[in-house]
């Protein structure tokens, strides 16, 4: 059943801030290739993060950390071929945006250029407002994230519950207000508490999506290969799991080799 209180055709990062001030909830997953992309888009999902999860997941990497500027461009390329409605947003991967404003312009103008992707996502607060607005002033819509970010994951040392001290908090908050200031369109709060979470999405006008945040913020957001169950090694508390594709997946693979090894597949009807 959906529960949209509009009908979208579009998704722009306009609708996105609509929908927060209608109270109705944003649905974000990741995709990185076409074929996935085509379906969540085509289920209605309003925003497709093409995440720099993808150095795990399609890669194989411990972190998010050697993805490069280049694969994060074919992943986006081949997700945009695939959307009709939602909002594609790109992440900039670890080191095309810290060093400075103008190489955060440049990696940001690549991703827009080369892959179509409709806005870009970058993790921090204050540390990158000034890579933020230059990319803005460009023409080109930021999403924020803060709490757990883990391209920092050396500097955290664990992917624990971020801010969950006082003075973390604080500075969360401080960071939040901010890049609403200064014009991101939306911010993901990954892994913080939902007291504070709920307290920053009440704070904004600019959408809160939510990822082992809570439900008092605007939206949410799962990796797409954690919802649909095919990693099933990672289980973290707040990933919902909506399918076992992991399960299924073992079972077409074990009953095809069998199939073939039988000589079972192909049927005389599966032949020319
Ligand atoms: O890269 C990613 O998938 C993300 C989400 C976890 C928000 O940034």
């Amino acid at each position: 059943m959906s529960v949209a209180k509009k009908q979208y055709k579009r998704i722009t990062t306009k609708s996105l801030v609509d929908m927060k001030s209608n109270g109705e909830k944003i649905s974000m997953l990741t995709a990185y290739d076409f074929t996935m992309a085509q379906i969540v888009d085509g289920a209605g999902i309003d925003v497709i993060l093409v995440g720099d999860s993808a150095s795990n997941v399609m890669a194989g990497h411990e972190t998010t950390l050697p993805i490069t500027l280049d694969q994060m461009i074919y992943h986006a390329t081949s997700v945009v071929r695939a959307i009709n409605r939602a909002l594609v947003v790109v992440d900039l991967p670890f080191g095309s945006y810290q060093s400075d404003p103008k190489e955060a312009l440049r990696s940001a103008i690549r991703i827009m250029k080369e892959s179509g992707g409709h806005a870009v996502k970058l993790e921090g607060g204050k540390e990158v407002k000034e890579s933020i607005k230059r990319i803005m002033h460009a023409g080109i819509p930021v999403m924020g994230h803060l709490g757990l970010t883990p391209q920092s994951i050396y500097k955290f040392g664990t992917y624990t519950v971020r801010a969950k001290e006082e003075q973390e908090a604080e500075k969360l908050k401080a960071d939040a207000l901010m890049l609403e200031k200064i014009g991101c369109f939306a911010i993901v709060l990954e892994k913080v508490p939902a007291k504070l979470a709920k307290e920053v999405a009440a704070s904004l006008t600019i959408p809160v999506i939510g990822i082992g945040a809570g439900n008092g913020v605007d939206g949410q957001v799962l990796v797409v290969h954690d919802m649909l169950g095919m990693t099933h090694e990672f289980n973290p508390r707040f990933l919902r799991r909506y399918a076992d594709l992991h399960g299924e997946m073992t079972k077409a693979f074990q009953n095809y080799r069998d199939d073939v090894k039988s000589s079972a597949f192909p049927s005389d009807d599966e032949q020319y």
